[in-house]
């Protein structure tokens, strides 16, 4: 029998992990599949890693579910998102409620449709005072966009040059108030960032997974975690300093 695996270090779990839940269409060509069911498994996945974040200790979590670029996808694929999306919003929010996963959107949700913004607004309020979980759910989010938000949004405020600082700017972006992610995972061995979390992600770790996103299971998490852990994070510093500190 499989003797289970050596517990992770509770002191280097990351409080604030990332996913580019990447290879879905990949996934499902290779079954002889359309893409869209490769965006269902990827769902489904989604599942077991939010099971995964809460037995390991995460505390945020967050997703890339669509990206302001991907609407240049065929327009079937894109209605077939915004779909799943509306579908998972029904499907899903009592048992995330009941599992005490609080549920955050980022992104520019006024770009999604009138009903789609009410069920999302619905589901934060339901389960903000949730807390074994934050979810994140990055959907019609691009890290310029949030940018340019947040740049508009302080003019508009009458912030002025010097009021702006770091602290100043993590209140105006979608994630304010929660911590920047320490861990990016990419799934379907691609190494890009594809616009995702340009400002959090500024001393995140990166792991890059070979799997597509519908297979990268608690197995597969857990091994990033492991690598995390054994990973020593700087933040522009030497090793020495590090190390007495
Ligand atoms: C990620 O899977 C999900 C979204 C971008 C919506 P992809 O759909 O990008 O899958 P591949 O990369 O084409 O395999
Ligand atoms: C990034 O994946 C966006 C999401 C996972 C939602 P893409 O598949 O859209 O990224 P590129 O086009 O390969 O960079
Ligand atoms: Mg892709």
């Amino acid at each position: 029998m499989a003797t289970d695996p050596k517990p992770l270090p509770l002191e280097r779990i990351p409080q604030h992990v990332g996913i580019i839940m990447d290879g879905n269409g990949r996934w499902a060509i290779s079954r002889g599949l359309p893409r869209l069911a490769g965006h269902r498994a990827g769902v489904e996945n989604l599942r077991r890693i939010i099971s995964a974040c809460v037995e390991f200790g995460v505390k945020h979590l967050t997703i890339y579910a669509f990206s302001t670029e991907n609407w240049g996808r065929p327009p079937e694929e894109v209605k077939g998102l915004l779909f799943i999306l509306d579908e998972v919003l029904d499907r899903e929010l009592a048992e995330l409620h009941k599992e005490g996963v609080q549920l955050r959107h980022i992104g520019w949700l006024e770009g999604l449709a009138p009903s789609t913004q009410k069920k999302v607004l619905q589901a934060v309020e339901l389960t903000r005072h949730n807390t074994r979980l934050v979810l994140n759910v990055a959907f019609n989010y691009g890290g310029r966009a949030e940018i340019i938000h947040a740049i508009r949004q302080m003019l508009a405020d009458g912030v002025t040059p010097d009021q702006v600082t770091e602290d100043v700017v993590n209140r105006y972006l979608y994630t304010a108030g929660q911590p920047d992610p320490d861990l990016i995972i990419r799934t379907a061995g691609e190494l890009r960032v594809s616009n995702f979390l340009l400002w959090q992600a500024a001393y995140a770790e990166y792991y890059a997974a070979d799997v597509f996103w519908p297979d990268f299971d608690k197995a597969q998490f857990r091994r990033a975690l492991e690598q995390f852990a054994g990973r020593e994070r700087r933040f522009g510093l030497t090793s020495a300093q590090i190390a007495s500190s």
